[in-house]
């Protein structure tokens, strides 16, 4: 069935705990929509699809743990709980994609005369739409992006845009490997580490040992050498939100690997889901960044790395330019450039 990393129970979310993996695997049991948004916030469950899902998912927990009895406030809950759930992580779109549809999916309810019971039965249903709606846009995602990739071919990915940072299964990135060798293609993953959080060495390498497909683990500045000596053929990397211009937003570093992949003259792919793409972000520019603990950056866990009182940088994301993207593969197809143009056509298309 493939690595699922968030589901809903009948009585709470539970989430695999990715602070742990790979040295542990520990499943959560998340019984309020609070519960969620910090698990959410700590990481628990990160990558953009995996956090709009996990974001239905406290909605529809924040209205099936609420105990009035009138739709008005019902609605002024799931404000709160909508507010809360949006300050946990600014740059991923999915969380405000997600917030936006279970709203919109409550006020249809509420025009329809539904009672509250109803409407958090309707709105755990949705949440569980989005959960397989997320799965099967993976499953395209594969099936187009492995068309992409040549046999016997190395690719290079940045962080993790696997099964774990999405509903499951196929993941975006990793979807595109996984998609090409059910189409019988020989791949092999060479996985950045991805400092200072670590999650390409910790939970791609994690994933894809599962899957047994071949990966090798490189730290972030081995990626320039591998290119220059002929080891890489494509890079596909996942998104946290793309502007309606293409300018991709991902995880620190991917814009030094993308620079990198110009020079050499190789492919670099993106990978994501269409609720990655905000239309409402005209360039890169108007992408919020991410800036987290300094601490992630001076410690690994308890061992200090950099002397007390440094000033320190932690900026989350960066933006890589479109002209350097040469594909963005959604659940609609491969849209190239100019993407202002082949992505509202995407959308257009329904
Ligand atoms: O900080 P994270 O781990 O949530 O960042 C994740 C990424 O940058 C992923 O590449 C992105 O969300 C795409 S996941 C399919």
């Amino acid at each position: 069935m493939g690595i699922i990393p968030v589901r809903w129970t009948e009585e709470c979310v539970e989430m695999l705990d990715q602070r742990l993996l790979p040295t542990e695997e520990k499943w959560l049991k998340l019984k309020t929509f609070n519960d969620v948004a910090d698990g959410i916030r700590d990481m628990v469950v990160r990558g953009a699809p995996a956090i709009g899902v996990s974001c239905a998912y406290g909605i529809a927990l924040g209205a099936k743990n609420f105990v009035g009895m009138s739709v008005d406030d019902l609605e002024e809950e799931l404000d709160y709980v909508c507010d809360v759930l949006s300050k946990t992580r600014p740059t991923a779109i999915n969380l405000f994609w997600a917030i936006d549809r279970m709203k919109r999916t409550f006020q249809k309810a509420k025009d329809d005369g539904k009672s509250v019971s109803e409407i958090k039965q309707i709105l755990i249903d949705d949440s569980k739409a989005i959960h397989e709606e997320d799965i099967e846009s993976q499953r395209l995602i594969a099936r187009f992006g492995g068309e992409l990739l040549e046999n016997d071919s190395n690719v290079l990915t940045h962080c993790n845009a696997g099964a774990l940072a999405t509903g499951g299964v196929w993941g975006t990135a990793l979807g595109v490997v996984r998609g090409a060798v059910d189409q019988g293609k020989s791949v092999m993953v060479f996985a950045d580490e991805t400092r200072p959080y670590l999650q390409g060495a910790r939970l791609t390498a994690w994933e894809l040992l599962q899957d047994k497909i071949p990966v090798t683990l490189i730290t972030d500045n081995q990626s320039g050498h591998i290119m220059k000596k002929g080891m890489i053929q494509a890079v596909v990397v996942g998104s946290d939100r793309i502007a309606a211009n293409g300018d991709v937003a991902n995880k620190i570093g991917t814009y030094m690997v993308a620079v990198l992949a110009k020079e050499h003259g190789i492919p670099f792919y993106v990978a994501a889901p269409m609720s990655t793409i905000d239309f409402d972000s005209a360039s890169g520019d108007d992408i919020p960044i991410e800036e987290r603990d300094t601490r992630e950056v001076t410690h690994v866990q308890d061992i200090q790395l950099a002397p007390e009182g440094i000033e320190v940088g932690n900026y989350a994301f960066d933006v890589t330019p479109n002209e350097m993207v040469d594909a963005i593969i959604t659940e609609k197809g491969v849209a190239r450039k100019p993407y202002i143009e082949s992505l509202r056509k995407m959308r257009e298309d329904g």
